[in-house]
This record gives structure tokens, C-alpha cells and sequence, in this order.
């Protein structure tokens, strides 16, 4: 890969969260998701990586963008499943399917809270886990899918 082509990263955030910055502000502050996506899409301009962002309630929607992130030539997925992190076998058989990597990003330390939480249908397949950083968990995602880039990059 030339030197100035960013790699590309995709933003998925699945259900509800297009309701932080008002839904339990006590959990997930006061940032909204457009203000998170702005935020990192400049971040991400600084790293040299192209940033899409997608949110759905859908998992269906979810599955079918996962899917879709193969033909886009995604380097790196980035992923808060939300609630379906503890529930979507067919969100794990999407990801096993395209053979992309992945960061797990959970805003909240979810092992701090309920037991049905601290499962996840993801966690062994993904690259890494991001849990309970807050919104700063999204931008250390970035420095992560950077160096997975970095790294492969440097091996062709
Ligand atoms: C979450 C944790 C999940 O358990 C929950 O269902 C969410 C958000 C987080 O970012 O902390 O919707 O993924």
C-alpha cells in the first residue's frame, strides 16, 4: 500500500446507541453519537486512516454491514454490539465470515455490572477488547486498528 492511501477503518454501534449523551448519562455521559462520530473521524484523519460510521437497532442491518465491509476492502472493524454482544450468534458468524478484524469497544466496564453481561458471543474472535474506558475506549480503537494496519503493512 502507498503511503498516502489510508486504510480504512469502519464504526458500528448497534442498538441504542444512537441514544447516548440522554440515555443513563450516568453510564454513557453526555456525548451524543454524532458528537462521538465527529470527534473520531478527525482523530482518525491525524492516524491516516478513512473512518465510516454506521449505527443500526437492526442486527439483520448489522449482519448485512459487516458483510458489505468485505467488498469495501475494510481493513479493520470496529464494533459496540451493544446488547447483542451478549446474545447474536449471527453477528459472530458474520465476522467469522468475512475474515476482518475486529475490536470489541464496550463503553461501560460490563463486568462490573450484570452477570448477563459478562458474556460475549465475540470477545474470543476478536483482535482485542475494549471495555470500560468510556467514549476515550472508541479512540483507543483507532490507535489499536492503526497499529493492526501498521503492523501488516510492514510484513508485505
Ligand atoms: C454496552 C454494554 C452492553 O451490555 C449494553 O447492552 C449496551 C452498551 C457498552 O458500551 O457499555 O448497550 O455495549
Amino acid at each position: 500500500m502507498s503511503t498516502n492511501e489510508h486504510s480504512k477503518v469502519l464504526l458500528i454501534n448497534g442498538p441504542n446507541l444512537n441514544m447516548i449523551g440522554t440515555r443513563e448519562p450516568q453510564i454513557y455521559g453526555y456525548t451524543t453519537l454524532p458528537e462521538l462520530e465527529t470527534q473520531l473521524t478527525h482523530k482518525a484523519g491525524e492516524l491516516q486512516l478513512a473512518l465510516s460510521c454506521f449505527q443500526s437497532n437492526i442486527e439483520g442491518e448489522i449482519i448485512n454491514q459487516i458483510h458489505k465491509a468485505k467488498s469495501e476492502n475494510i481493513d479493520v472493524i470496529l464494533i459496540n454490539p451493544g446488547a447483542y454482544t451478549h446474545t447474536s450468534i449471527a453477528i459472530r458468524d458474520a465476522f467469522l465470515s468475512v475474515d476482518i478484524p475486529f475490536i470489541e469497544i464496550h463503553i461501560s466496564n460490563v463486568f462490573a455490572r450484570e452477570p448477563f453481561r459478562h458474556h460475549s458471543y465475540l470477545s474470543d474472535i476478536a483482535s482485542g477488547i475494549l471495555v470500560g474506558h468510556g467514549l476515550f475506549g472508541y479512540e483507543l480503537g483507532l490507535y489499536r486498528a492503526k497499529n493492526i494496519v501498521s503492523s501488516r503493512s510492514s510484513k508485505t
